[in-house]
C-alpha cells in the first residue's frame, strides 16, 4: 500500500497507533442533506445512482471534499446484492427500500441464485476504480456490505421493521433453514467484501443496522457465529470496522473470550450514543468508532459542539479513536453544522 495511505490519520487510528489529530468520517455522509447530492440525484433514481460509476464516484468524492473529512465512502446500498440472489427491489419515494418477493419459506431458501458478486456487480468495480484514482492519495477510501442478520431481515421482512417477525419465526422455528440462509448470505457477503478489497478499497465496515431488536442468547446462538465468519476471512487483509445499533448488550459477547473464534474480532468497534464510546475499549477493543447522536446536527452549532466535545473528552488520552455518528446523516440535517462538527474535531487534538 502507498506510504500516504498507510500513514493516513484514519488507518493509524485501526490500528489503534497514536494519530496527531482525531480522524472524522460521517456514516451517510453522502446523502440528501446536501445540494450536490441532491443535483446529482434528480438525473436518475437511487438504485440508477448506485448502478452508474461516474455518478456514484461523484458523490462520493463530492461528500469527501465538501466536509474535509479523513476517509470516503463508497456510494451504494446494504440492499443490491440482494437482486442477483433473485430479489426484487424497489425504493419508494420516501418510503425506503422495499423487496417485492420477500424470502418466507425453505423452498424460497432452496431458489436462492448464488453469483460471483465480481460478475453481478461489476458497477461497484468501476466505481471503486474511479474513485481510488480521483481521491486525494492520503484519503483512504472505505468498503461496505450489510451483515448476514441484517441483510436477511431486510429480505425476509421486504422492507424496514418494528416487530421482526417473520425474521424470527424462521431463526427460531426452523434452525436448519436458518443455517442455510446464514451460510448463504455469509459466503455471498464474504465474496463480496473481497471483491472490494481486490478492486481497491483500504478499509470495511459490516453494518449490522438492526442486531439491537434481539435477545443477547439469540444474538450468540443465531448471529455472532456468522459475523464472526465474515469478520474472518476479511481480517489481515484491510481493518474491519463492525457497526451496529443498540448493541450494549451484545458487544460483550462479540469480545468474550470464551466465544471467540480465531481472528474474529473486528478492528474497530462502531457504537450509537446509547453505549457510552469509553465502554468500547473497556471491553476490549484497539479502536472505537461513534458515537455522537446525528439528531444532535439540527440543534444550534454551540450545542452541537459541545456535544462534539463530549465524545472528545470521552476519549482523551486514548489512541484508535475514529469520530463519527452513533447513525447515518439524517435528511435535512444543517451541511454547516456537518462541516463546523468535522473543523471541530480536527482542531482538538487527538
Ligand atoms: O455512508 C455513505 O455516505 C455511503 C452510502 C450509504 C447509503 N446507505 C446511501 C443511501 C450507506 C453506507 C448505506 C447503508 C445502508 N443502507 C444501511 C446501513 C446504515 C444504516 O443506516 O443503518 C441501511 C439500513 C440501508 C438501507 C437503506 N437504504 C434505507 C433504509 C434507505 C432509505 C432511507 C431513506 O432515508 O430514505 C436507503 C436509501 C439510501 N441509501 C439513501 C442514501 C443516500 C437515500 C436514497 C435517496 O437518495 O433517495
Amino acid at each position: 500500500m502507498d506510504t500516504r495511505l498507510h500513514n493516513s490519520a484514519f488507518l493509524k487510528a485501526c490500528r489503534g497507533e497514536h494519530t496527531d489529530h482525531t480522524p472524522v468520517w460521517l456514516m451517510r455522509q453522502a446523502g440528501r442533506y446536501m445540494a450536490e447530492y441532491r443535483e446529482i440525484r434528480a438525473k436518475t433514481t437511487f438504485l440508477g445512482l448506485c448502478k452508474t460509476p461516474e455518478l456514484a464516484a461523484q458523490v462520493t468524492l463530492d461528500a469527501q471534499r465538501i466536509l474535509g473529512v479523513d476517509a470516503a465512502i463508497l456510494f451504494a446500498d446494504l440492499l443490491p446484492i440482494l437482486e442477483p440472489m433473485g430479489f426484487t427491489l424497489t425504493y419508494e419515494e420516501g418510503e425506503g427500500p422495499k423487496i417485492h418477493n420477500p424470502l418466507r419459506t425453505r423452498a424460497d431458501i432452496d431458489g436462492l441464485k448464488a453469483p460471483d458478486p465480481r460478475q453481478s456487480m461489476p458497477f461497484v468495480g468501476e466505481a471503486i476504480g474511479i474513485i481510488r484514482r480521483e481521491l486525494p492519495a492520503d484519503i483512504p477510501l472505505i468498503g461496505f456490505a450489510g451483515a448476514p442478520f441484517t441483510l436477511a431481515a431486510y429480505a425476509i421482512e421486504g422492507g424496514g421493521s418494528k416487530n421482526y417477525i417473520h425474521t424470527k419465526t424462521l431463526m427460531l422455528g426452523d434452525a436448519g433453514a436458518w443455517r442455510r440462509l446464514m451460510e448463504h448470505f455469509t459466503r455471498q457477503i464474504t465474496d463480496y467484501l473481497l471483491a472490494q478489497i481486490e478492486w481497491g478499497v483500504q478499509a470495511v465496515q459490516l453494518f449490522d443496522s438492526w442486531v439491537g431488536c434481539l435477545s443477547p442468547e439469540d444474538y450468540r446462538d443465531h448471529v455472532l457465529p456468522w459475523v464472526r465468519k465474515v469478520i474472518a476471512a476479511v481480517k489481515g487483509k484491510v481493518p474491519v470496522i463492525y457497526f451496529g445499533t443498540g448493541t450494549a448488550t451484545l458487544l460483550p459477547l462479540l469480545f468474550n473470550s470464551e466465544l471467540k473464534t480465531p481472528n474474529s474480532e473486528p478492528d474497530v468497534i462502531g457504537i450509537d450514543w446509547h453505549t457510552p464510546l469509553q465502554r468500547g475499549w473497556e471491553l476490549g477493543a484497539k479502536s472505537v468508532q461513534g458515537n455522537l447522536d446525528p439528531v444532535c446536527l439540527f440543534a444550534p452549532r454551540e450545542v452541537v459542539l459541545r456535544k462534539a466535545g463530549e465524545v472528545m473528552q470521552a476519549a482523551k488520552g486514548r489512541t484508535g479513536h475514529i469520530f463519527n455518528l452513533g447513525h447515518g446523516i439524517l435528511p435535512k440535517t444543517p451541511v454547516d453544522n456537518v462541516r463546523a462538527l468535522v473543523d471541530f474535531v480536527h482542531g482538538a487534538g487527538s
